[in-house]
């Protein structure tokens, strides 16, 4: 199989992994990168073809592009002889001996000045390409790729310790300013629970959303998984309890204007009031993705429908307004009571074993402190595999994206567990706002 080359980007290094291996099941790719190094942004993988490199890298958000592998070495001339001695460069150069071309160069903490850059360029003049040069828009980009090491702080590193050529393949989704667009200062309709927009889009991409897919966000909020989920071509629906964070500031400023920011107003479903614990949606609406960030209490409440004190509410059923009963009424405002965050949690699972199809995905992220978690705080469901516990980790806390994948009943039995009943969360807004200075207990 072909080699190429990819260049992550330098944020979440932990979460890189995941991204590309989803989006290679997503796709039917196969791709190994149990090699992958968090420390080091680039890797060689095996592909079939260049059309699984592009199917990758054009959504990822976390690399940078993939390039086809024509050679590798420590320096230039290492680099020369790598390249001349791989089998199949002749046919290589053959395939693209007439078609336009340029040269460019990527560098990873360096970079080469213009004059050196041509120097190098001629260097490469027995690939003796013989189409035309092209700055805007040539058939291919040849690329030497070089890897730095900053010598100490303030200094600038002048030499690489490796080198690359290749053949761009594809750029990604973050090279072609993705982040730019989808910042949460240019958008229009934020709040204070909005969503990171970077972690938004990778949550969906782990999360498998795909074109033409239904995508659920049950903690729906500003709705910054929805217009994330839009992005890769899913079909967002959301819901959530409080309407006033569904309606917005005003017509120009709310959830669906934010899809016309973005022009995907087209792929927008619908977005409704309702306690999730009381799900409204028809037990055969087919949802193929959930991805969510379920409320922790921090900046938000955790309420469910219903009456604090039951005792206090009997009777209230039969209270007439107008002749209409109240609860009927389009004013009517429900009452609500707390709930814990475990039994919420063990919903959402429940719900996405009954009503993501087998293979279908559930990616929520859920906080917890850093001194006292352990793995078993992982709420499991036995028809849910957990197949990716990402860390993003802060001060004192991190928040974790928990990735499940539906498996079919028949053979697969996991265990079904309520790791949060253990205490550990339904402490976490207590010690948040305390600042992680006592345990819980
Ligand atoms: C952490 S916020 C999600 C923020 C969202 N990702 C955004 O982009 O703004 C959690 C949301 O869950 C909602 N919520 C709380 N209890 C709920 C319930 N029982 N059912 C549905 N939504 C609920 C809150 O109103 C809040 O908007």
């Amino acid at each position: 199989m072909p080699k190429y080359l990819i260049y992550f980007a330098q944020a979440y290094p932990n979460f890189r992994r995941a991204e590309l291996e989803s989006l290679a099941d997503l796709y039917g790719i196969e791709i190994d990168l149990s090699h992958h190094d968090e420390s080091n942004p680039f890797i060689v993988v095996d592909l079939e073809s260049d059309d699984a490199a592009k199917k990758i890298m054009s959504r990822s958000i976390l690399g940078r592009g993939i390039y086809e592998l024509w050679g590798s070495g420590k320096d230039l001339d290492e680099l020369h002889k790598n390249i001349k001695e791989s089998v199949d460069i002749e046919t290589k150069i053959k395939l693209y001996k007439n078609g336009s071309f340029k040269f460019d160069f990527v560098g990873y903490k360096g970079k080469r000045d213009v004059k050196v850059r041509r120097e190098m360029i001629e260097s490469f003049s027995y690939l003796a390409f013989e189409g035309p040069i092209r700055m805007k828009n040539p058939d291919e980009v040849f690329v030497v790729v070089e890897e730095y090491v900053v010598p100490g702080h303030g200094k600038i590193a002048e030499t690489p310790i490796n080198m690359w050529f290749g053949r761009q393949i594809q750029l990604s989704s973050r090279t072609e300013n993705i982040l730019d667009k989808y910042d949460l200062k240019r958008r229009k309709y934020i709040g204070t629970t909005s969503f990171d927009a970077e972690l938004s889009l990778v949550s969906c991409n782990i999360g498998q959303v795909a074109p033409g897919k239904v995508v659920y966000d049950p903690f729906t909020g500003t709705g910054s998984f929805l217009v994330a989920a839009a992005n890769f071509g899913g079909l967002p629906i959301g819901s959530d309890i409080d309407p006033r964070i569904l309606r917005g500031k005003s017509s120009q400023c709310n959830i669906p204007t934010n899809f016309k920011q973005y022009k995907t107003d087209s792929l927008f479903l619908d977005i409704l009031t309702m306690d999730f614990t009381n799900n409204a949606f028809r037990s055969n609406f087919v949802i193929d993705s959930i991805v969510c960030d379920p409320p922790y209490g921090v900046r938000e409440g955790l309420k469910v429908c219903g009456a604090k004190d039951p005792a206090k509410a009997v009777g209230r059923e039969n209270v007439v307004i107008d002749g209409e009963k109240a609860h009927l009424r389009k004013d009517f405002i429900q009452p609500k009571k707390p709930y814990e965050l475990s039994n919420l949690l063990d919903d959402l699972l429940q719900f996405s074993s009954e009503r993501l199809p087998i293979g279908g995905r559930l990616a929520f992220w859920m906080p917890t402190a850093n001194d006292d978690f352990e793995e078993n705080f992982i709420p499991q469901h036995e028809s849910l595999e957990l197949v990716y516990n990402l860390e993003q980790e802060f001060h004192k806390w991190s928040r974790r994206l928990l990735v499940y994948v539906k498996r079919d009943a028949t053979e697969y039995k996991g265990e079904t567990s309520n790791g949060l009943k253990s205490n550990h969360i339904k402490h976490f807004r207590d010690r948040y706002f305390k600042g992680f200075s006592e345990k819980s207990r």
